[in-house]
């Protein structure tokens, strides 16, 4: 029995410190060893939003037991590791040179490969850490600083069929949780609220619905949003404003992933037709069920990662160390910190004032 590769994960883009530890078992299935995540939501609260320098301080003061944790939970021992992979784009830079910089000093030390990994390849991938999934792919990818539409035809091929061309989903749902008075981080907190209200009391704008393609835009809802917010007065306007914001999503997405099978249909001979939704936003179960059923409708497999590795975790980027592993990709220390890095590099940028769609 040949030794199976044991990679370690290091994830520091954005607020969240997180190490992992994976490896694979005879069916080249991968395993995760342990998945160590620290978030920093109480060192932001009181901004209403993540500061950088904050951040990058706090990735400082912990990256060293987050990995020895990951290490010490996993039951191996630092000298097996095979590969450490380190995210190092996109995000806010002085938050990635930290995970960075310190994956590759250890990779110096362990005289063991460097992987440098595109948080985004993580979160693409995600959903292979509990389940087989071949390629190609349509990829949803949802988080708090992106919204595309992919076709994911393997490891590192992007083609993007669609992008928000201004706020990211995720952002939109904390600006609109920050306006109804929610803590940072709010997101996750509409849909709860969303529970409780009308859904249908107040009209809100669906920008760009019918046009531009499987392209998205949420910068208009954001302002409905906030005219709405001036004039609220109870709690249960309250409810029914995240209700209504809750619909307008699934109702937005519903529509443009519609668009999206038929241009991913379009660009691939796909013998099973997968879709994927991964990121953070993944794990709004609102989102997630009508994306299940819309999938039963059009004959396309659902698949999303589990809940908790919706979010950033450092096991998505073992995972894709993994895979870059396995086909020798590995990466010279000298590799830079991106803070812009895209999955597909042929697209164009689509965003901000006279975007042409
Ligand atoms: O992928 P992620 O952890 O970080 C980025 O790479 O950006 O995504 C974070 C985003 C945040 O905007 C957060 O509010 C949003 O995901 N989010 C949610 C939910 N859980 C997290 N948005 C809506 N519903 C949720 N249940
Ligand atoms: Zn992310």
């Amino acid at each position: 029995m040949s030794k199976k590769p044991l990679i370690l994960g290091i994830e520091s883009s954005c607020d969240e410190t997180a190490a992992s530890l994976i490896t694979e078992n005879e069916q080249g299935d991968p395993i995760v060893l342990s998945n160590i995540i620290s978030s920093q939501v109480d060192v932001h609260k009181d901004f209403g939003g993540v500061v950088p320098e904050l951040a990058a301080r706090s990735h400082i003061e912990k990256i060293d037991l987050i990995v020895q944790k990951a290490i010490d939970e996993s039951g191996a021992k630092i000298q097996d590791i095979d590969a450490i992979a380190s995210t190092a784009g996109p995000g806010l830079i002085v938050c990635l040179s930290v995970g960075l910089s310190f994956g590759k000093a250890l990779s110096a030390s362990l005289k063991k490969p460097f992987i440098a990994v595109n948080h985004l390849e993580g979160h693409a991938l995600s959903p292979k850490l509990n389940s087989k999934l071949d390629y190609p792919y349509l990829l949803l990818l949802i988080s708090g600083g992106h919204s595309q539409f992919l076709s994911v035809s393997g490891l590192g091929k992007y083609k993007r069929l669609g992008t928000t061309i201004d706020d990211a989903l995720g952002e939109a749902f904390d600006k609109t949780a920050k306006l109804l008075g929610v803590e940072f981080p709010g997101g996750p907190q509409i849909e709860i609220l969303a529970k409780k209200g009308n859904p249908n009391k107040y009209d809100l704008p669906k920008p760009i619905f019918n046009k531009g393609g499987c392209n998205l835009s949420f910068a208009g809802l954001k302002t409905a949003v906030l005219k709405i917010s001036k004039n609220i007065k109870t709690d249960q306007e309250k409810f029914d404003l995240a209700a209504c914001f809750q619909k307008t999503i699934e109702d937005i997405l519903n529509k443009k992933t519609n668009v999206a099978f038929k241009e991913f249909e379009k660009q691939n001979i796909i013998k099973n037709k997968v879709f994927v939704a991964a990121g953070g936003v993944a794990a709004n179960k609102g989102i997630r069920s009508m994306l299940i059923n819309l999938c039963k409708e059009k004959n396309y497999q659902s698949m999303f990662p589990p809940i908790n590795l919706c979010g950033d975790n450092a096991a998505m980027i073992a995972m894709v160390g993994l895979e870059k592993f396995k086909s020798k990709q590995f990466n010279y220390l000298d590799f830079p910190a991106k803070p812009r890095w895209s999955l597909d590099t042929d697209a164009i940028f689509l965003k901000g004032a006279g975007v042409k769609l």
